[in-house]
């Protein structure tokens, strides 16, 4: 099968595609014919092995695991002999190491579900990951009903879906984010959009019980004013927020806490029925062929997606 490889860590230019193994489904597991997948940030971070320590987790030199990609949508191609829950045919999505492929085996109990019955493969391709991400702040963050959140970073995968959970989950909901999304955003499900290139949310008095920054590119120093007393800035990104997430752990004052998301299957399970209940929606900003995971790389680097960025295998399928 096709798959795209990468042998050092590096800039883009370090992907390509090359034929490699077909992997054999387990008998726990199934086989998945991959109709669409995304590069993520994630794929990213390891692909660059930045910050260092992810070596410490791929590989210290050079990637142990060469095949990247995360976010999975197509068909199953076989099962395994104990498989009880999908059949050959069945259209799944989900997440699995190796999703840039032309196929990944999953098991039946890992973070796999059927698809919602009117989504795309390009669709189902592109929610979980910015679910999971979001989903883990917003949990991080005690998001409930009533609580007065703002997401900043609300245009990109994590600030989407954490716009879209948070409406849910009954927050009041302000999202930041600049003027060529503040339709879309509402659209999503906020109370509030601030467009950033017109104001600053520090400086207009107002505050929240949580600050979300969804992007990876605010600070608990730069957003302490608008917390209010005993208020939590969720991190999804930034080394420096760990220890100070533990050192404002134990004061009464404005903390730090770090979103980190542990994928989980029942998080895969709930977006389905968001997804069927129309409660939730793919953000989708390009799709690309798999042959251009290059340039898709590059464009998702440029930190200036909306949502996510889909490659397609072998042309894709619309449903
Ligand atoms: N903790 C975890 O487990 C975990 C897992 C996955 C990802 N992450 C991290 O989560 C963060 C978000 O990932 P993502 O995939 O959601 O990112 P993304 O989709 O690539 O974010 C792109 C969006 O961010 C906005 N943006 C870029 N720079 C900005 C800035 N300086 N101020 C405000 N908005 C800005 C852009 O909007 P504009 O056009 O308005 O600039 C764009 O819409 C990343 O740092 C990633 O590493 C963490």
């Amino acid at each position: 099968m096709r798959a795209v490889v990468h042998d050092r860590y590096g800039p883009p230019t370090v992907l390509r595609l090359e034929d490699v193994e077909r992997p054999v489904p387990k008998v726990d597991e199934v086989l998945v014919r991959v109709h669409a997948t995304t590069v993520t940030q994630t794929d990213c971070h390891m692909r660059r092995a930045r910050p260092f320590l992810w070596r410490f987790m791929l590989g210290l030199l050079r990637p142990k695991r060469r095949i990247l990609g995360l976010e999975f949508a197509g068909a199953i191609e076989a099962v395994g002999a104990a498989v009880t829950e999908f059949a050959v045919g069945d259209r799944v999505f989900g997440l699995r190491n190796c999703a840039h492929a032309e196929y990944v085996c999953v098991r039946q109990a890992g973070l796999l579900a059927h698809m919602p019955e009117d989504a795309t493969f390009e669709e189902a391709a592109a929610v979980c990951d910015g679910m999971s991400q979001g989903l883990a702040g917003l949990r991080n963050g005690r998001v409930g009903r009533g609580t007065r959140l703002l997401v900043y970073g609300a245009s990109g995968s994590c600030g989407t879906a954490a716009v879209q959970l948070a409406a849910y989950l009954g927050a009041h909901v302000t999202a930041v984010c600049n003027t060529k999304n503040v339709e879309l955003v509402r659209s999503l499900g906020a109370d509030e959009v601030i467009d950033y290139e017109r104001e600053d949310f520090t400086k207009n008095g107002a505050t929240y019980d949580v600050v979300f920054d969804a992007v990876g590119k605010h600070s608990l120093v730069r957003s302490r004013g608008s917390l209010v007393p005993g208020g939590l800035y969720v991190a999804t990104d930034r080394l420096y927020n760990l220890p100070l997430a533990f050192l404002t752990r134990w004061l009464r004052t404005k903390k730090v806490v770090f979103g980190v998301s542990g994928y989980k299957r029942e998080s895969v399970l709930l977006l389905k029925d968001l997804l069927d209940a129309g409660k939730y929606r793919a953000v989708i900003d390009r799709t690309y062929p798999l042959e251009d995971v290059v340039e898709a790389t590059r464009y998702v680097e440029s930190w200036q997606k909306t949502g996510n960025v889909v490659l397609t295998v072998n042309g894709g399928r619309a449903r």
